[in-house]
């Protein structure tokens, strides 16, 4: 394998030898064992802090499109609305997987090489379509922009939009990411870009709102994510080994913009 002092690519990125050791660990059973447990409940609450967010954290083993179905999934039904805010190839790509399940789509575009710039177009088209999810990118990974989606989270609280649905696959653990200050619903990360672990985590938090708002069985509902129905034992397949390789990665210093 080739390796760069800098590379420069989207990731999944090189992991650490301290990571890929996780993966040579043993691990019993969820129907017996009570460890894996508590390292989703320590690994939650570390999320919780990069996401800036109360909300609860839910994990799974999944490359980040798997947060991206899941929270689609999960909470439209065919026919709701969706505006898809898009500046590049994940913001058009979300709007096209909403039509996919039959959600009415309208999409306010830029071009690749832009961000979010121009407010008032959005918020006409908020006005006018009355959606009832906004779509966004925070980090669009191929064409590397930034973008800031304090406006979005602003025009989602006055508009009244039941939900805010932010892909920061790419931002998650290398950029702050204020998922309350922003009034997201639905806030998706992966493991394999900035937290430098394998790509096969994902995660996201989910607002009450978007709790409650899951019309049909959640995509979610297998993992142990509501604290107040959280067992002490589970009976799915416990996904110990990348859930201790994530947790590792968000201890180390310098994956994370914001230190434990
Ligand atoms: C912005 C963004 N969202 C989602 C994804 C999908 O993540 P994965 O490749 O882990 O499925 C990527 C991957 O490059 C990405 O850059």
């Amino acid at each position: 394998m080739k390796t760069y002092p800098i590379p420069m690519v989207p990731g999944p990125v090189r992991v650490p030898a301290a990571i890929r050791n996780v993966y040579l660990e043993s691990y019993g059973s969820g129907d017996l064992e009570t460890d894996f447990i508590e390292l989703y409940t320590r690994t939650q609450r570390r999320l919780k802090e990069i996401f800036t967010t109360r909300d609860d954290i839910v994990i799974m083993s999944g490359e980040g499109m798997l947060a991206l179905w899941s929270a689609l999934k999960s909470c439209l039904v065919p026919g709701d609305r969706v505006l898809a805010v898009a500046t590049g190839v994940f913001g058009y790509g979300i709007g096209e997987m909403a039509q996919s399940l039959g959600a009415d789509v309208k999409i306010v575009g830029f071009s690749y090489d832009e961000t979010i710039n121009d407010l008032a177009r959005i918020e006409a088209a908020i006005a006018e379509f009355k959606p009832r999810m906004i779509t966004a990118v925070h980090c669009e990974t191929p064409s590397g922009t930034l973008n800031p989606l304090d406006g979005l989270g602003r025009l989602k609280q006055t508009y009244q939009v039941p939900l805010f649905y932010v892909d920061t696959v790419a931002g998650a653990g290398g950029v702050p990411v204020l998922a309350d200050d922003w009034q997201i619903d639905l806030c998706l990360g992966g493991s394999q870009k900035c937290l430098s672990a394998p790509p096969d985590m994902s995660f996201l938090s989910v607002s009450p709102k978007a709790g409650r708002s899951s019309k049909r069985w959640a995509m979610w509902a297998t993992t142990p994510s509501n604290p107040s129905t959280r067992p002490s034992r589970i009976g799915i397949s416990p996904i110990r080994p990348v859930g201790r390789a994530l947790r590792h990665s968000l201890s180390l210093p310098d994956c994370c913009w914001k230190k434990a």
